[in-house]
């Protein structure tokens, strides 16, 4: 029996409703006739009766395979809007009408950080991205998301994979891209040996990474990681938190800095290594607070071998159990935040409490966004400006800034 897709599910899913309920469609797209196997409420490998006019070829050749893209069926324009809309129907649930005022799209070959899954196999080694939910790992040669240079990488994580998996387990790769080459942390390999370091640290030498670590030991150190933050360099901990592309983290940056622009004293909330609070020490004085010491004692060494910047202190602190207290909060012209996927309820309770008055939100989740919304507003809050940075082009995740004014 033929189903009717009437919009996206959250995980890009075509949702259409049948006589048994809902039925979830992969791949499929709003107006599309499709039909199929319903198995657990789903259909796997839809046939597409009447294709939607957003529909396109998809790009990359691994797509049906690669768990990795949810949305290269879809046209460019209709994605964005899409994520446009997932943003605007989230913040109406909570009675808040918003206009998303842009969307701006990281190019291809543009991510600057992944992790890879690498295995041991029969007839040699896997690395990849998992197969759509499966952990079986597909090979990504010509994956469209990716910097060349993490791609040049492949083989000598096959290498590492192949020195340092257990038979039956899984080696996570996160790599990035720094300015002195790439980092790498691997997790979930063999135990460290003698001769294992030595493979490690060979492979690290010929192919010139700047940093590499396996589990919590560091096997080459043979350049700082760096990435510039505004008029700054800092060398982060290895696998720390980076925005995932360039043009994503200029996009945020320039909307931070003119979200909080004439302001003499900001808090940078969920600082990480710095990504706002280095950039907006140009003009203000920040307080950076997160959780991550680590990243904290990078920052600092960051804004000390810089010139030119503006006082910045910092606290290492965990927000969901001790988030800033108005009278922390009230010595601030305008706040930052930038939380995990949880959102930033507690914080964003204090912050309703305060007298603060211009505070900038970055999200990863329209979800706990526009619940966190719903309470600034409900303190007098108005929702000024919202857009939405999209780093994680053709998949399901969708990021956006916002500016709250309080009068
Ligand atoms: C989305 S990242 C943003 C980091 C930074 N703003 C950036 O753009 O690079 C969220 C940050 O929140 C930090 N974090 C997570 N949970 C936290 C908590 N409970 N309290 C404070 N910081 C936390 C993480 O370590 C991470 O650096």
């Amino acid at each position: 029996m033929p189903f009717t897709i009437d919009r996206l599910s959250l995980l890009a899913d075509g949702v259409a409703h049948g006589p048994e309920g809902t039925v979830h469609v992969a791949m499929a797209l709003p107006g599309e006739l499709v039909e199929g196997t319903v198995e657990n409420g789903r259909i796997a490998a839809p046939s597409i009766l009447t294709p939607s006019p957003d529909r396109v070829k998809a790009p990359c050749p691994h797509y049906r395979a690669c768990g990795g893209c949810l949305l290269q069926h879809a046209s460019d324009a209709f994605v964005a809007g899409w994520k446009a809309q997932v943003v605007e129907t989230a913040l109406a649930g909570r009675g808040i009408a918003a206009r998303v005022a842009r969307v701006e799209t990281s190019p291809e070959f543009s991510r600057r950080r992944a992790t890879f899954s690498g295995r041991r196999t029969k007839k040699g080694t896997l690395v990849g991205f998992h197969a759509r939910a499966s952990d079986t790992v597909v090979e990504v040669p010509r994956c469209r998301i990716l910097r060349p240079e993490l791609l040049a990488v492949l083989p000598a994580l096959n290498a590492m994979t192949a020195a340092g998996a257990s038979r039956k387990g899984e080696v996570a790769f996160a790599v990035t891209l720094s300015e002195a080459g790439l980092e790498i942390a691997a997790r979930g390999g063999k135990e460290m040996d003698p001769a294992l370091f030595q493979t490690l640290a060979g492979l690290a030498e010929a192919h010139d990474f700047a940093r590499l670590s396996w589990e919590a030991e560091t096997v080459a150190a043979r350049r700082p990681a760096l990435q510039s933050f505004g008029a700054a360099r800092v060398n982060p901990p290895p696998g720390a938190f980076l925005q995932a592309t360039a043009a994503g983290e200029a996009a945020l940056v320039d909307f931070v800095r003119k979200a909080t622009e004439g302001a003499a004293r900001i808090a940078d909330l969920f600082a990480g290594c710095g990504t706002f609070a280095l950039p907006l020490a140009a003009t203000a004085e920040v307080h950076a607070v997160e959780s991550e010491a680590a990243m904290l004692a990078a920052l600092d060494r960051g804004w000390r071998q810089a010139q030119g910047l503006k006082r910045l202190t910092h606290e290492a602190r965990d927000l969901f159990r001790r988030p800033l207290l108005p009278d922390e909060i009230d010595r601030f012209d305008a706040v930052v935040i930038d939380p995990p996927r949880a959102g930033a309820e507690a914080q964003v309770a204090e912050i309703a409490a305060s007298s603060l008055r211009d505070l900038t939100y970055v999200s990863c989740n329209p979800v706990t966004f526009a619940r966190d919304a719903e309470r600034l507003v409900q303190a007098g809050f108005a929702l000024a400006d919202v857009i939405v940075v999209d780093q994680f082009r053709y998949s399901a995740h969708i990021e956006l800034a916002a500016r709250f004014r309080r009068t």
